[in-house]
Protein backbone atom coordinates (compact mmCIF):
# COMPACT_ATOMS: atom_id res chain seq x y z
CA UNK A 1 0.00 0.00 0.00
CA UNK A 2 1.02 3.44 -0.89
CA UNK A 3 2.68 5.43 2.03
CA UNK A 4 0.84 8.73 2.90
CA UNK A 5 3.21 11.72 3.41
CA UNK A 6 2.07 15.53 4.30
CA UNK A 7 4.50 17.87 4.27
CA UNK A 8 3.26 21.64 5.42
CA UNK A 9 5.21 24.86 5.53
CA UNK A 10 5.34 28.86 6.10
CA UNK A 11 7.35 31.03 4.62
CA UNK A 12 7.51 34.68 3.35
CA UNK A 13 10.26 34.63 0.85
CA UNK A 14 9.79 31.45 -0.51
CA UNK A 15 12.96 30.21 0.69
CA UNK A 16 11.67 27.50 2.84
CA UNK A 17 9.18 26.46 -0.39
CA UNK A 18 12.55 26.00 -2.20
CA UNK A 19 14.02 23.66 0.48
CA UNK A 20 10.70 21.78 0.42
CA UNK A 21 10.55 21.28 -3.05
CA UNK A 22 14.19 20.12 -2.84
CA UNK A 23 13.60 18.17 -0.09
CA UNK A 24 10.82 16.27 -1.13
CA UNK A 25 12.03 15.50 -4.58
CA UNK A 26 13.16 11.94 -3.83
CA UNK A 27 9.34 11.65 -2.68
CA UNK A 28 7.27 12.73 -5.67
CA UNK A 29 9.76 10.44 -8.42
CA UNK A 30 9.08 7.05 -5.68
CA UNK A 31 6.06 5.68 -7.06
CA UNK A 32 5.02 4.03 -3.62
CA UNK A 33 4.61 7.56 -1.62
CA UNK A 34 1.78 9.99 -1.96
CA UNK A 35 2.77 13.59 -0.97
CA UNK A 36 0.50 16.20 0.02
CA UNK A 37 2.02 19.70 0.26
CA UNK A 38 0.38 22.49 2.18
CA UNK A 39 1.77 25.71 2.33
CA UNK A 40 0.04 27.76 5.34
CA UNK A 41 -1.63 31.30 5.55
CA UNK A 42 -2.56 33.69 8.80
CA UNK A 43 -5.67 34.92 8.51
CA UNK A 44 -3.74 38.28 8.25
CA UNK A 45 -0.46 37.40 6.89
CA UNK A 46 2.97 39.45 8.11
CA UNK A 47 4.35 41.16 5.24
CA UNK A 48 7.30 40.82 3.65
CA UNK A 49 9.65 42.47 3.22
CA UNK A 50 9.15 43.91 6.94
CA UNK A 51 9.74 47.62 8.28
CA UNK A 52 11.94 47.79 10.95
CA UNK A 53 9.48 48.35 13.66
CA UNK A 54 7.30 45.53 12.62
CA UNK A 55 9.75 42.69 12.52
CA UNK A 56 10.75 43.71 16.68
CA UNK A 57 7.02 44.12 16.93
CA UNK A 58 6.98 40.18 16.37
CA UNK A 59 9.35 39.10 19.24
CA UNK A 60 6.77 38.77 22.17
CA UNK A 61 4.28 36.99 20.57
CA UNK A 62 6.96 34.60 19.34
CA UNK A 63 8.73 34.11 22.44
CA UNK A 64 5.75 33.49 24.74
CA UNK A 65 4.01 31.30 21.92
CA UNK A 66 0.78 32.93 21.44
CA UNK A 67 -1.13 31.33 18.06
CA UNK A 68 -2.84 33.88 15.75
CA UNK A 69 -5.63 32.82 13.13
CA UNK A 70 -4.74 30.95 10.56
CA UNK A 71 -6.48 30.43 6.88
CA UNK A 72 -8.74 27.36 7.21
CA UNK A 73 -6.67 23.76 6.81
CA UNK A 74 -7.85 21.34 4.71
CA UNK A 75 -6.27 18.21 4.33
CA UNK A 76 -6.85 15.45 1.86
CA UNK A 77 -6.29 12.21 4.13
CA UNK A 78 -7.28 10.92 7.44
CA UNK A 79 -4.30 9.95 8.51
CA UNK A 80 -0.71 9.94 7.09
CA UNK A 81 2.54 7.59 7.50
CA UNK A 82 4.44 10.43 8.20
CA UNK A 83 4.46 14.00 8.21
CA UNK A 84 7.22 16.46 7.58
CA UNK A 85 6.52 20.28 9.51
CA UNK A 86 9.01 22.80 7.73
CA UNK A 87 9.45 25.90 9.95
CA UNK A 88 11.48 28.72 10.32
CA UNK A 89 12.68 30.15 14.08
CA UNK A 90 11.42 33.48 15.04
CA UNK A 91 13.73 35.42 18.02
CA UNK A 92 14.92 31.86 18.83
CA UNK A 93 11.10 30.51 18.74
CA UNK A 94 9.04 28.83 16.29
CA UNK A 95 7.55 31.22 13.62
CA UNK A 96 3.87 32.69 14.99
CA UNK A 97 2.04 30.73 12.26
CA UNK A 98 4.26 27.51 13.01
CA UNK A 99 3.05 27.72 16.69
CA UNK A 100 -0.40 28.84 15.28
CA UNK A 101 -0.30 25.42 13.23
CA UNK A 102 0.70 23.15 16.25
CA UNK A 103 -2.49 24.81 17.85
CA UNK A 104 -5.00 23.82 15.18
CA UNK A 105 -7.20 21.06 16.79
CA UNK A 106 -7.55 19.65 13.18
CA UNK A 107 -4.20 19.33 12.67
CA UNK A 108 -3.23 18.37 16.22
CA UNK A 109 -5.73 14.99 15.68
CA UNK A 110 -3.47 14.48 12.34
CA UNK A 111 -0.30 14.85 15.00
CA UNK A 112 -2.15 12.16 17.42
CA UNK A 113 0.41 9.09 17.24
CA UNK A 114 1.84 10.21 13.87
CA UNK A 115 5.72 10.29 13.02
CA UNK A 116 6.99 13.86 12.48
CA UNK A 117 10.07 14.96 10.76
CA UNK A 118 11.01 18.58 11.59
CA UNK A 119 12.59 20.51 8.40
CA UNK A 120 14.19 23.87 9.19
CA UNK A 121 15.43 26.57 7.08
CA UNK A 122 17.20 29.41 9.43
CA UNK A 123 19.43 31.74 9.98
CA UNK A 124 21.85 29.79 12.34
CA UNK A 125 20.00 29.98 15.58
CA UNK A 126 17.35 26.56 16.10
CA UNK A 127 18.05 25.08 18.83
CA UNK A 128 15.71 27.01 21.35
CA UNK A 129 12.76 26.80 18.76
CA UNK A 130 13.21 23.38 18.40
CA UNK A 131 13.10 22.50 22.21
CA UNK A 132 9.59 24.59 22.06
CA UNK A 133 8.24 22.33 18.96
CA UNK A 134 9.17 18.98 20.64
CA UNK A 135 6.76 19.99 23.77
CA UNK A 136 3.87 20.98 21.31
CA UNK A 137 4.24 17.54 19.01
CA UNK A 138 4.22 16.06 22.55
CA UNK A 139 1.15 17.25 23.94
CA UNK A 140 -0.24 16.89 20.98
CA UNK A 141 0.80 13.10 20.87
CA UNK A 142 3.42 13.29 18.15
CA UNK A 143 6.55 11.19 17.74
CA UNK A 144 9.63 13.48 16.33
CA UNK A 145 11.71 10.72 14.70
CA UNK A 146 14.09 12.92 12.45
CA UNK A 147 15.36 16.75 12.22
CA UNK A 148 17.27 18.26 9.56
CA UNK A 149 18.53 21.84 10.18
CA UNK A 150 19.21 24.08 6.65
CA UNK A 151 21.12 27.09 8.02
CA UNK A 152 23.53 30.13 6.32
CA UNK A 153 26.85 28.97 7.21
CA UNK A 154 28.31 32.67 6.80
CA UNK A 155 29.81 34.18 10.42
CA UNK A 156 27.65 34.65 13.33
CA UNK A 157 27.41 38.25 12.74
CA UNK A 158 28.19 38.75 9.01
CA UNK A 159 24.61 36.43 8.76
CA UNK A 160 23.20 38.72 11.44
CA UNK A 161 23.78 41.81 8.72
CA UNK A 162 22.64 40.32 6.01
CA UNK A 163 19.70 39.00 7.46
CA UNK A 164 18.62 42.19 8.76
CA UNK A 165 19.45 43.55 4.93
CA UNK A 166 16.95 41.06 2.94
CA UNK A 167 14.45 40.83 5.68
CA UNK A 168 14.31 44.56 5.70
CA UNK A 169 14.24 45.29 1.67
CA UNK A 170 13.25 41.98 0.55
CA UNK A 171 16.28 41.27 -1.79
CA UNK A 172 18.46 38.41 -1.28
CA UNK A 173 21.34 39.63 -2.82
CA UNK A 174 24.91 41.30 -1.75
CA UNK A 175 24.75 44.48 0.88
CA UNK A 176 26.77 46.99 -0.77
CA UNK A 177 28.04 44.22 -3.28
CA UNK A 178 30.53 43.12 -0.27
CA UNK A 179 28.72 40.94 2.07
CA UNK A 180 27.89 37.03 1.00
CA UNK A 181 23.73 36.28 -0.38
CA UNK A 182 21.77 35.53 3.10
CA UNK A 183 20.23 32.74 4.03
CA UNK A 184 20.64 29.20 3.65
CA UNK A 185 23.04 28.91 0.59
CA UNK A 186 21.88 27.98 -2.63
CA UNK A 187 24.12 24.64 -2.75
CA UNK A 188 22.80 23.64 0.58
CA UNK A 189 19.03 24.08 -0.55
CA UNK A 190 19.68 22.17 -3.99
CA UNK A 191 21.00 19.34 -1.77
CA UNK A 192 18.45 18.82 0.94
CA UNK A 193 17.27 16.25 -1.89
CA UNK A 194 19.92 14.18 0.06
CA UNK A 195 17.99 14.14 3.31
CA UNK A 196 14.77 13.47 1.68
CA UNK A 197 16.16 10.05 0.39
CA UNK A 198 17.42 9.39 4.07
CA UNK A 199 14.05 9.89 5.08
CA UNK A 200 12.12 8.15 2.20
CA UNK A 201 14.68 4.96 2.95
CA UNK A 202 13.62 4.64 6.25
CA UNK A 203 10.15 5.21 5.72
CA UNK A 204 9.73 2.63 2.85
CA UNK A 205 11.94 -0.08 5.01
CA UNK A 206 9.68 0.63 8.08
CA UNK A 207 12.18 1.88 10.45
CA UNK A 208 11.90 5.60 11.35
CA UNK A 209 12.92 4.98 14.89
CA UNK A 210 16.62 4.22 13.56
CA UNK A 211 16.15 7.73 11.23
CA UNK A 212 17.74 10.34 12.91
CA UNK A 213 21.29 9.19 13.72
CA UNK A 214 21.60 8.52 10.14
CA UNK A 215 20.31 11.91 8.90
CA UNK A 216 23.26 13.16 12.00
CA UNK A 217 25.75 11.00 9.58
CA UNK A 218 24.80 12.91 6.63
CA UNK A 219 25.48 16.05 8.02
CA UNK A 220 21.47 17.21 8.21
CA UNK A 221 21.81 18.39 11.69
CA UNK A 222 25.18 20.08 13.48
CA UNK A 223 25.73 22.53 16.01
CA UNK A 224 28.21 24.77 16.82
CA UNK A 225 29.76 24.90 20.52
CA UNK A 226 29.93 29.11 20.12
CA UNK A 227 25.73 29.65 19.01
CA UNK A 228 24.99 27.21 21.16
CA UNK A 229 26.54 28.84 24.12
CA UNK A 230 25.12 32.33 22.52
CA UNK A 231 21.42 30.82 22.24
CA UNK A 232 20.72 28.99 25.56
CA UNK A 233 21.34 32.52 27.17
CA UNK A 234 19.74 34.73 24.83
CA UNK A 235 16.80 32.32 24.86
CA UNK A 236 15.97 33.00 28.89
CA UNK A 237 16.84 36.51 27.75
CA UNK A 238 14.20 37.01 25.46
CA UNK A 239 11.71 35.06 27.53
CA UNK A 240 12.72 37.98 30.34
CA UNK A 241 11.92 41.03 27.48
CA UNK A 242 8.67 39.09 26.40
CA UNK A 243 7.06 39.06 29.56
CA UNK A 244 8.00 42.63 30.12
CA UNK A 245 6.41 44.13 26.65
CA UNK A 246 3.71 41.78 26.53
CA UNK A 247 2.82 43.35 30.12
CA UNK A 248 3.98 47.08 29.51
CA UNK A 249 1.14 49.68 28.63
CA UNK A 250 4.10 50.99 26.26
CA UNK A 251 5.05 48.71 24.09
CA UNK A 252 5.94 51.32 21.49
CA UNK A 253 9.14 52.41 23.72
CA UNK A 254 9.98 48.82 24.79
CA UNK A 255 10.26 47.60 21.89
CA UNK A 256 12.84 50.33 20.57
CA UNK A 257 14.49 49.42 23.80
CA UNK A 258 14.48 45.78 23.25
CA UNK A 259 15.83 46.72 19.69
CA UNK A 260 19.05 48.25 20.77
CA UNK A 261 19.35 46.19 23.83
CA UNK A 262 19.43 43.48 20.94
CA UNK A 263 21.80 44.91 18.65
CA UNK A 264 24.44 45.79 21.23
CA UNK A 265 23.71 42.49 22.95
CA UNK A 266 24.62 40.63 19.53
CA UNK A 267 27.20 42.79 18.23
CA UNK A 268 29.19 43.70 21.46
CA UNK A 269 28.31 41.59 24.26
CA UNK A 270 28.12 38.39 22.82
CA UNK A 271 31.79 38.61 21.10
CA UNK A 272 33.08 39.78 24.28
CA UNK A 273 31.40 36.78 26.41
CA UNK A 274 31.96 34.11 23.91
CA UNK A 275 35.85 35.02 23.97
CA UNK A 276 36.12 35.14 27.80
CA UNK A 277 34.17 31.76 27.93
CA UNK A 278 36.68 30.20 25.45
CA UNK A 279 39.99 31.25 27.28
CA UNK A 280 38.32 30.83 30.07
CA UNK A 281 35.79 28.32 30.99
CA UNK A 282 35.71 26.09 27.57
CA UNK A 283 38.71 23.84 28.36
CA UNK A 284 37.44 22.41 31.59
CA UNK A 285 33.87 21.73 30.22
CA UNK A 286 34.43 19.71 26.61
CA UNK A 287 32.20 16.84 28.83
CA UNK A 288 29.40 19.06 28.98
CA UNK A 289 29.71 20.47 25.77
CA UNK A 290 29.91 17.31 23.62
CA UNK A 291 26.77 16.02 25.96
CA UNK A 292 24.44 19.15 25.43
CA UNK A 293 25.60 19.06 21.38
CA UNK A 294 24.26 15.43 21.44
CA UNK A 295 21.18 16.29 23.24
CA UNK A 296 20.25 18.90 20.73
CA UNK A 297 21.47 16.70 17.47
CA UNK A 298 18.88 13.92 18.63
CA UNK A 299 14.98 13.83 19.18
CA UNK A 300 14.03 13.29 22.56
C1 LIG B 1 11.04 38.05 12.69
C2 LIG B 1 12.15 37.10 12.33
C3 LIG B 1 12.94 36.57 13.32
C4 LIG B 1 13.95 35.64 13.01
N1 LIG B 1 14.64 35.06 14.03
C5 LIG B 1 15.51 34.05 13.73
C6 LIG B 1 16.15 33.33 14.78
O1 LIG B 1 15.92 33.55 15.98
N2 LIG B 1 17.04 32.35 14.45
C7 LIG B 1 17.33 32.05 13.14
O2 LIG B 1 18.17 31.18 12.91
N3 LIG B 1 16.71 32.70 12.12
C8 LIG B 1 15.80 33.67 12.38
N4 LIG B 1 15.14 34.31 11.36
C9 LIG B 1 15.33 33.83 9.97
C10 LIG B 1 14.21 32.83 9.62
O3 LIG B 1 14.29 31.69 10.45
C11 LIG B 1 14.22 32.38 8.16
O4 LIG B 1 15.40 31.71 7.87
C12 LIG B 1 14.05 33.51 7.18
O5 LIG B 1 13.08 34.40 7.66
C13 LIG B 1 13.58 33.00 5.80
O6 LIG B 1 12.39 32.26 5.95
P1 LIG B 1 11.18 32.28 4.94
O7 LIG B 1 11.22 31.00 4.16
O8 LIG B 1 9.91 32.40 5.76
O9 LIG B 1 11.33 33.48 4.06
C14 LIG B 1 14.17 35.26 11.65
C15 LIG B 1 13.38 35.85 10.66
C16 LIG B 1 12.38 36.73 10.99
C17 LIG B 1 11.53 37.30 9.88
Amino acid sequence: MNKKVLIVYYTQSGQLQEIVESFAAPFVKDSGVVVETLRIYPQHDFAFPWTSDRFFDAMPESVSGKPLTLQPLSFKEQSYDLIVIAYQPWFLSPSIPTTSLLHDATFKKLLANTPVVTLIGARNMWLNAQEKIKKLLTDAGARLVGNIALVDKNGNLISAVTILHWMLTGRKDKKYGIFPIPGVAEKDIQGAHVFGSVVLQHLSQGNLETLQPDLVKTKATEVDSDLMFIEQRAGRLFSIWSGIITKTKNRKAWLVVFKYYLLVALFIVAPIVLLINNILFRPFVGKSIRRKKEYYLGVN
